[in-house]
């Protein structure tokens, strides 16, 4: 409003809408506005553009390909349901080059909701093996052929913390201490010892990922946590500060991961002028702060009314870079949170069992909502028998 007022009063002072390309933001240090982009086309079939995130100014620095799978036979990776040579994404390629072309990095995300991909490149207890080599070797020929800056470790399945360690030293070597490296946990996993999807602990991970070459003295150069589906709340600051505080986290290394749609995920989803405060305030807390990343890019602001996904990137790129008036510092620690989960009833009523909230959203997350199986999983059903089915149909 000030901003609108003063373009009435005076063209030659309003303030500079237009954000610049991010050639002069270090890609390696916060701030960042990252966003996933796992939908290509339309329900028409018209292709999503990529083109506005930097032709609107929107502020955008890193963009993540999902989702890249490797499957059964190692040359048949694909993105999605294509493979990434397909001409389906041809015209995704040459966009890619112009954003790259404007300093922002492009990163595959690798693995996500569908399983097997991690599995398949550590054969999970033989590391090292032929498969292995087979699987990885695709990978590395899969990024070179399309110029890739990073990779994003989405691990939504069990996996020993050395397959994930492995992964990343193999990364490194193979592309050297520039080329980009982050995990997307789900944001509970980055307290010690916390509830998650991938089979080990990320505080015991990070310990052992060092490389002194690199950015931090670490391989992951930060981590894009996962603040919905139950495993976080951005919708206050108190849940971000509790991971900084409990896992002794640099602020700048974690980056918030938020929901462009309510859509695109199964809760936790929250509305932009609440996103915009929480920014904001975390921002005053942590002068480092990490900052965001959305998922996902096609129907991004629809929630919030707007036309085109690159207008929610941009009101969340002009916080992320032209905040002003920041509020004072609230470093309050999210005491006991029960962030809106996607099972929401079954999910109370397993909590009321077992006494941990994240456990509850764990155990339906893997049962896909099924509460008997959820049971099964958590020891539950010998104890208990049909107790729970009960509780949930009283
Ligand atoms: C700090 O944040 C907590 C949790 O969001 C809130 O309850 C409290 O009112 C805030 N304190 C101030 C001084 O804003
Ligand atoms: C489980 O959580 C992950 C991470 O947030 C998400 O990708 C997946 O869709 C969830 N699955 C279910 C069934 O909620």
């Amino acid at each position: 409003m000030f901003s609108s007022f003063l373009a009435l009063l005076s063209p030659a002072l309003a303030a500079p809408t237009e954000l610049q390309p991010r050639q002069s933001i270090n890609a390696y240090t916060a701030p960042r506005l990252v966003n996933y982009v796992q939908t290509f086309r339309y329900g028409n079939g018209n292709r999503v553009s990529l083109a506005p995130l930097v032709d609107q100014g929107t502020g955008i620095t890193h963009v993540n390909l999902a989702a890249l799978h490797i499957n059964d036979d190692p040359n048949g990776i694909t993105l999605n349901d294509n493979s990434p040579d397909d001409a389906y994404y041809d015209q995704t390629w040459q966009e890619v080059q112009t954003l790259q072309s404007q300093g922002v990095k492009v990163l595959f995300m690798l693995g996500g909701a569908a399983k097997g991909s991690y599995l398949k490149l550590c054969s999970n207890a033989t590391p090292g093996t032929k498969a292995d080599q087979d699987y990885y070797n695709a990978l590395v020929d899969t990024i070179r052929a399309h110029n890739i800056d990073g990779v994003d470790l989405d691990i939504e399945e069990s996996v020993d913390v050395s397959c994930a360690l492995a992964l990343l030293q193999h990364l490194h070597a193979s592309f050297g201490p520039d080329f980009l490296l982050t995990m997307a946990p789900v944001a509970s996993a980055m307290w010690p010892s916390g509830p998650g999807l991938s089979g080990f602990d990320y505080p015991t991970l990070d310990a052992a990922a060092t490389e002194p070459t690199r950015p931090n003295g670490k391989l992951v150069n930060w981590y894009n946590a996962q603040f919905y589906n139950g495993w976080g709340d951005a919708s206050a600051q108190d849940f971000y500060n509790a991971i900084i505080t409990m896992g002794n986290w640099k602020p700048e290394r974690v980056v918030m991961g938020v929901l462009d749609n309510s859509a695109d995920g199964g809760s936790g989803f929250v509305a932009l002028e609440t996103l915009k405060g929480v920014i904001k305030q975390l921002q005053a807390n942590y002068p480092a702060f990490g900052c965001a990343v959305g998922w996902e890019y096609w129907n991004a602001g629809a929630t919030d009314g707007y036309a085109s996904p690159w207008q929610w990137v941009k009101e969340i790129g002009n916080v992320v870079f032209q905040a002003t008036a920041l509020p004072t510092r609230n470093l309050t620690v999210a005491s006991d949170p029960q962030p809106p989960a996607p099972f929401q009833a079954e999910t109370n009523a397993l909590f009321g069992l077992v006494g941990n909230y994240f456990e509850a959203v764990r155990a339906l997350n893997i049962t896909n909502g099924d509460l008997a199986e959820a049971e099964k999983l958590l020891g539950l059903d010998d104890l208990l028998g049909g107790v729970l089915g009960d509780v949930l149909s009283e």
